[in-house]
């Protein structure tokens, strides 16, 4: 694998931009946003919410008055990030909205928002006793108030801190995991009081109550989610060096990298700004390492690509505390692990993660059940380059939702 490449704009990063847009009154720009179905799907919501959505020379203007009683369900196709977001969000304006996606995204669980959000005062129902979507949202007016105990989530998080926007109160969290802080972080930037203070083991984020939003200009960095691809990519395959340009750097978000230098990785950050790299990676020979704990909230989306190199690494490596990832767009311990099966790796199952015993022969022709996951489907074309035979990918337009075009990019750097 050889050369250069500018993974999407980063997926997290692009939601919050385009909710912050409606939040705020007037104009905002985004320059490289997520062109994938996600962000498509934010754009749609805040289009049927009362925003004018164009595109101009590649960027994304969005013109707000503020949110309007929606004439349709708001559609999250396939993202839970959306729907957690937006939920909060609504919370606390007049109205009646009703939230909805597809098969998977309507069998994650919501539960963990719609309760910390009643104890606001949000009037939220769902399918399944309140559980799952569809859900739907009755404004009202919420009170300000300090959670504590939540999941290690930044949806989760985000949901709150949005909804506090509305309170009559200052709205905290506090975290004793450190979860990708953007949009508290972001929020910041469009004029709202959000103080970040170091409690000693935990963070309390706490949010004042603002309605009036500046419009900005905002510019999105390359997502790293999808530069780890890339970076496993070159890694696992002979000869290979790859540039992977304009990254998003922050330490909630680049545990892979921590974790694939203890395993030996030759990886290096050309560092661009405070935020922002160009990660360079070389074929290396992988050492087997352990994953958990804490660390697990910084590598929960690059998971199913570190099992990819894990199956690579001189030893077995054990992933724990990751039951998180039974609830992703798939079940993708179970995912994970059929991937890793199929391709003819040694690999045990568990509760909260999986234990991969690697090696350095090459992995089997193979036919993957990606259940409609975007991340596994990647995973299994990074694993794909060092098989014997011919893959199947099964059900791989998934990838559509988050980086479309990714096929042809790495076909182009695998020449
Ligand atoms: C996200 C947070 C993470 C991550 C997801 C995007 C976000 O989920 O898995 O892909 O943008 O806030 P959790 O915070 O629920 O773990």
């Amino acid at each position: 694998m050889a050369g250069e490449v500018r993974p999407p704009g980063d997926k997290s990063i692009s939601h919050r931009c385009v909710l912050l847009s409606l939040l705020a009154n007037g104009r905002s720009e985004i320059f490289s946003i997520s062109k994938g179905g996600d962000v498509n799907s934010t754009l749609g919501i805040v289009e049927a919410l009362g925003a004018v959505v164009s595109e101009t020379d590649g960027r994304i203007v969005i013109e707000s008055k503020g949110i309007q009683e929606p004439r349709k369900i708001l559609d999250v196709g396939n993202s839970g990030t959306l729907l957690r977001l937006a939920t909060g969000m609504l919370a606390g304006y007049q109205g009646h909205f009703v939230l909805s996606g597809d098969e998977s995204v309507n069998s994650r669980p919501m539960d963990r928002v719609i309760e910390p959000l009643a104890s606001m005062g949000a009037r939220i129902t769902g399918r399944s006793g309140n559980r799952m979507a569809p859900i739907t949202v009755l404004g009202s007016e919420l009170k300000g108030h300090e959670f504590s105990g939540l999941p290690a989530s930044a949806q989760v998080k985000s949901a709150i801190l949005l909804a506090g926007l509305r309170a009559d109160s200052p709205t905290s969290v506090i975290e004793v995991v450190s979860t990708r802080p953007h949009t508290e972080e972001m929020l910041q930037e469009v004029g709202v009081d959000v103080e970040i203070v170091d409690l000693g083991g935990s963070t309390r984020i706490t949010v004042h109550p603002n309605s009036s939003l500046k419009a900005k200009s905002w510019r999105v960095p390359s997502d790293p989610s999808q530069a780890a691809f890339f970076v496993v990519g070159a890694l696992i395959t002979p000869r290979s060096e790859v540039l992977v340009k304009d990254v998003l750097v922050h330490k909630t978000r680049t545990g892979f990298l921590e974790v694939l230098k203890r395993m030996g990785a030759q990886v290096e950050l050309r560092m661009k700004s405070d935020s922002v790299a160009d990660i360079y990676a070389s074929s290396s020979k992988l050492r087997a390492t352990d994953i958990g704990g804490d660390e697990i909230p910084s590598v929960i989306d690059e998971l199913p690509i570190l099992a990819i190199a894990a199956a690579r690494a001189e030893g077995t490596s054990q992933i724990t505390g990751a039951e998180e990832l039974r609830v992703k767009e798939s079940d993708r311990i179970l995912t994970s692990v059929g991937m890793l099966r199929a391709f003819g790796v040694d690999v045990e199952e568990h509760k909260d993660g999986m234990v991969i015993t690697g090696s350095d022969g090459p992995f089997r022709p193979s036919v993957i059940e990606t259940k409609f996951d975007h991340r596994i489907a990647m995973s299994a074309a990074i694993g794909s380059l060092v098989a014997d035979g011919e893959v199947e990918i099964r059900d791989a337009s998934s990838v559509d939702t988050s980086y479309p075009g990714f096929l042809a990019v790495l076909l182009s750097l695998v020449g």
